[in-house]
């Protein structure tokens, strides 16, 4: 008789926005295509800091559940930081991606989180960490820039880095124009480097991420 396959589950996935989410459909079309089993992965809930936005709408279209938590419905930032945490953990999530979430988590989150929590940044970091890496890059007068995702530390976008892709700048390009190119690349990666993590497993030694 042959042996029965032993399919290591999916991993759970919670994923927070807060604008567009075409990083968040990637994810939903790459899971959709390879099935959750093979790609490594599936999405439990998709979180958001604000309501109304298209990246909420997608994670509806696509039947997942939903939750958002904003800032302003704390009394303080560190509230903000605990009822977000409860929110997501409430999902028991493996793995949290931060898919253009514009929000800096606290010292709750991370100490839940930390370690498992990724993000994707449009620059190749540690050049033009912050809100305006996209601008940044443009107005330093850099040729090159791109995308990076990495673990989320106590810093702003710098914690250790996982991957990394490369756009060239043109002399032509405004914030909008380049932007959208990195999204490109920055999907792809996206959908690349969570399936790793999820289907391989990982370890972070210092700065260094090791995949395994
Ligand atoms: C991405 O470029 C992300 O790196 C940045 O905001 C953008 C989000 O795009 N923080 P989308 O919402 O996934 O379309």
């Amino acid at each position: 008789m042959a042996e029965p396959v032993v399919e290591s589950a999916a991993k759970r996935l919670v994923v927070l926005v807060s604008g567009s989410g075409t990083n968040l459909q990637a994810l939903i079309d790459a899971i959709a295509e390879t099935g959750p089993g093979a790609y490594g992965a599936e999405i439990v809930a998709v979180g958001a800091d604000r309501g109304g936005i298209e990246g909420l709408a997608r994670a509806e279209r696509a039947g997942l559940p939903t939750f958002v938590c904003r800032v302003k419905d704390h009394a303080t930032r560190e509230e903000w930081d605990a009822a977000l945490a409860e929110a997501v953990a409430a999902y028991e999530p493996d793995l949290v991606v931060s898919a253009g979430f514009m929000r800096i988590v606290g010292k709750e989150f991370l100490a839940r989180f930390g370690g498992r929590f990724v993000n994707t940044h449009p620059a190749l970091l540690p050049s033009f960490p912050g809100a305006h890496g996209v601008r940044d890059a443009l107005a330093y007068g850099a040729r090159v820039t791109g995308c990076t995702v990495h673990f989320v530390d106590d810093g702003v976008d710098t914690g250790p880095i996982i991957a990394q892709g490369v756009v060239e700048i043109r002399d032509e390009d405004d914030e909008s124009a380049l932007h959208e190119r990195i999204k490109e690349v920055e999907r792809r990666l996206l959908v690349d480097v969570v399936g790793r993590l999820a289907r391989n497993g990982y370890r972070i030694e210092g700065r260094k991420v090791v995949i395994q």
